[in-house]
């Protein structure tokens, strides 16, 4: 790909950016779930099902509390901060002008996807009188980008991270797209993740772009190290540290006794396994492979365990 092949997205994202059409999503009150059981192992834990639909529930509507306000923050300390950077020049790679007008529309569409969940977030409080309990203040990105940056000789830094937001978008889509066929939610969940999905998998197509037009330009020592920090930045992406330390602290507020609130915890270690086969693994090679940098091969044997 060249600097002068890159085509914006932006007439697309006129019509259809779902800031641009889509109405106002209201919860219904029914009794459809909040969020995919099979995400959520703390549900189908035998102690849990014997205490009943109420626990159960409850487990689910804090999970997707959670989930909500993990993508708030990706979308706007992690995914904004490069886009922004891109959209402003700011960035150290000279892009076209429609790759940085692409990046503010990004960064729109960002900050209103966290307006939306704020919102709904809003609505689904009041209306189940239950609020979320203490939240994370980081999500894994918010570690393993900075991390996987200062792991590459500092002129890499950057590309790092536009490596880092790419994949991490496209794990996203992926993710979203899973809840909004899900038949067991609400119809305004499903409603809110499926107009997510809709400019998300706009974004997916503008990283992979983005990044195929960066790696072609990049001399081969900038692929090199670049290659060699992905397995760094991989393993401290895909870990379950956070989730459990949030479902440690859910289940410490459960309406149960102390025994078996233990018991439940100590059976969640390694509820969440991340293996090669895991949706999100599948979804970062593909990632690589639609950006081209499974062609290089010095990157390829780089993370050949994920491959
Ligand atoms: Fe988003
Ligand atoms: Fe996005």
């Amino acid at each position: 790909m060249s600097l002068q092949s890159y085509v914006s997205h932006a007439d697309q994202w006129e019509q259809r950016a779902t800031i641009r059409s889509r109405p106002r999503r209201i919860v219904e009150d029914d009794d459809l779930s909040y969020y995919p059981v099979e995400r959520q192992p703390l549900y189908a834990h035998p102690a849990v099902i014997d205490a009943g639909r109420e626990v159960q529930d409850y487990i689910l509507l804090q999970s997707f509390y959670k989930y909500i306000n993990d993508v708030i923050i990706f979308e706007t300390e992690i995914v904004n901060r490069t886009a922004l950077a891109i959209a402003k020049s700011r960035f150290p790679f000279e892009f076209p002008f429609a790759c940085r007008s692409d990046a503010m529309s990004v960064v729109i569409d960002e900050n209103y996807h966290a307006y939306v969940a704020m919102d709904y977030l809003d609505q689904v409080e009041r209306s189940t009188g239950i609020g979320p309990i203490e939240q994370n203040r980081e999500i894994e990105l918010s570690r393993a980008i900075p991390r996987a940056m200062e792991y590459v000789p500092p002129q890499y830094a950057a590309g790092m991270e536009l490596l880092g937001v790419a994949i991490s978008e496209n794990t996203v889509t992926a993710e979203v797209a899973a809840f909004s066929r899900d038949t067991t939610l609400k119809r305004s969940v499903k409603g809110v993740m499926a107009d997510h999905l809709a400019d998300e998998g706009r974004h997916s197509v503008f990283w992979i772009n983005l990044v195929k037009l960066y790696w072609s330009e990049i001399d081969e020592t900038a692929r090199i190290e670049l290659g060699r920090g992905l397995p760094f930045f991989l393993r401290e992406y895909l870990t379950n540290e956070l989730q459990l330390e949030f479902d440690r602290r859910l289940i410490g507020t459960l309406d149960l006794p102390a025994a078996t609130r233990e018991r439940i915890a100590n059976d969640m270690v390694g509820a969440y396994p991340i293996t090669n086969q895991h949706p999100m693994i599948v979804n970062i090679r593909k990632f690589l492979k639609m950006a081209g940098l499974l062609e290089h091969e010095p990157t390829r044997a780089a993370i050949a365990q994920y491959l």
